[in-house]
């Protein structure tokens, strides 16, 4: 027997393999339509995260929007099945091109990062005699206390518009006929593990909104962006993130009127917990300290933990006997280089060559952020869904 009740046929399959189970997609997208529905929240699922097409459709069918960073990622999301007018682009580097794109994709709206952003999207938009619909990412200067790689919301991050700015941007917009303000943009950071950090922003979106609303303009969007964080931990335990809690929070804490929406841009929390990485060990190595075990998938194929020390639960995919005595191991990938460790002091039972790994969580920004590094092949994909492999 495997972590999965499946049949042998995942110990045959070639290594290193991404392995995504399509049921807890399913029940995590079930999950989080529920809570938005209770909440009245709308829902864009973050591209960036995986846009891997059969987890894209199961997206698609719940109902969600697509938030997009690239042109190529709108290109990815039409494609694929989302409507124009559920898709926003974000980015605090949009190219010329990208903006034409989108602007004749006719996307529901732009997030822009700046006046200089803002004067790019006024000139081409006028060119082709089209309105851009346009959301401000501001910058509201809040900590999110994650990870310093991924924290995005405080003023020494180089992204959204500094509040002392938006007088002169506002004014700049009410002066352009090719602009059309829809809406407010915060995105602080990912898996943000304090919630009342939420809290805080919430406080300072109040804030900003009301300024807004000072200068007679009630916005009909209020996009609160991604963040909500899942458990590395302990991914079967809590294999879901918790969607009712994150949106009953962000209901209670902005103070909004009828006419404006919440918006959310959710990436990891959607299918962060569903994918896997499965991977041989091709060595077991002792030094004087350590015990090696060496896998044949290393960071070309996951490189968050080398990138941003993030732990990922690892464990044996044959479940055996509980009460094996458990070794301390350090997980380490093939690639030349220290930072290609996939853990240390990892606890599993006695493992030899030939045994195989799963290292979990690996879902959102896993696949998507591999590469062919030492000229190495990108991972297979597999997919389980009703219990089985589908081949
Ligand atoms: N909206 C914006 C504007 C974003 O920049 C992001 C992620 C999201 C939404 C989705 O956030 P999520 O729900 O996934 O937290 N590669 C890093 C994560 C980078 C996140 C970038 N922005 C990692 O592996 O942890």
């Amino acid at each position: 027997m495997n972590l999965y009740g499946l049949t042998n046929e995942l110990v045959t399959l070639p290594t290193p393999y991404y392995l995504y189970d399509l049921d807890l997609l399913n029940q995590t997208l079930l999950v989080a339509k529920t809570a938005a529905k209770k909440y009245n929240i709308h829902v864009h699922y973050a591209l960036k995260a995986n846009h891997n097409d059969p987890l894209l459709k199961k997206i698609i069918a719940t109902g969600f929007g697509a938030d997009c960073v690239s042109g190529p990622e709108i290109e990815k999301a039409l494609e694929s099945g989302f409507s124009n007018d559920k898709i926003l682009m974000a980015g605090v580097g949009k190219s010329d091109q990208e903006i034409a794109y989108a602007l004749d994709a006719n996307i529901a709206c732009l997030n822009c990062e700046s006046l200089e952003e803002l004067q790019v999207i006024a000139t081409i938009a006028s060119s082709k005699k089209l309105i851009a619909p346009i959301a401000l990412r501001i910058n509201p200067d809040v900590a999110s206390f994650t990870h310093q790689y991924i924290t995005t919301g405080t003023e020494d991050d180089k992204f959204g518009i500094a509040i002392n700015d938006l007088q002169v941007v506002l004014k700049y917009i009410q002066e352009q006929p090719s602009l059309n303000l829809i809406g407010l943009h915060f995105h602080i950071g990912s898996q943000i593990s304090d919630n009342s950090v939420f809290d805080a922003l919430c406080e300072q979106v109040n804030k900003i909104n009301k300024w807004f609303i000072n200068q007679g303009i009630q916005l009909p969007i209020i996009n609160m962006g991604g963040g909500l964080s899942i458990d590395y931990l302990d991914p079967v335990k809590n294999s879901i993130a918790n969607f009712d809690a994150h949106f009953s929070r962000l209901r209670n804490g902005l103070q909004i009127s009828e006419i404006q929406q919440i918006h959310v841009e959710l990436g990891r929390s959607i299918v962060g917990q569903c994918g896997n990485l499965v991977s041989k060990i091709l060595y077991k190595k002792k030094t004087a300290k350590i015990e090696f075990l060496i896998l044949d998938a290393g960071m070309t194929e996951l490189i968050r933990p080398a990138l941003y020390q993030a732990f990922h639960h690892i464990e044996p995919l044959e479940i055996t006997d509980d009460k094996l005595p458990l070794h301390n191991y350090t997980v380490v990938g093939p690639i030349c280089e220290s930072s290609d460790t996939f853990g240390k002091d990892i606890s599993l039972p006695l493992s030899e060559r030939g045994d195989i790994l799963v290292i979990r969580s690996a879902g959102a920004y896993g696949e998507v952020m591999s590469s062919n590094y030492n000229l190495r092949k990108k991972a297979t994909i597999f997919y389980m869904e009703n219990k089985k492999l589908l081949l």
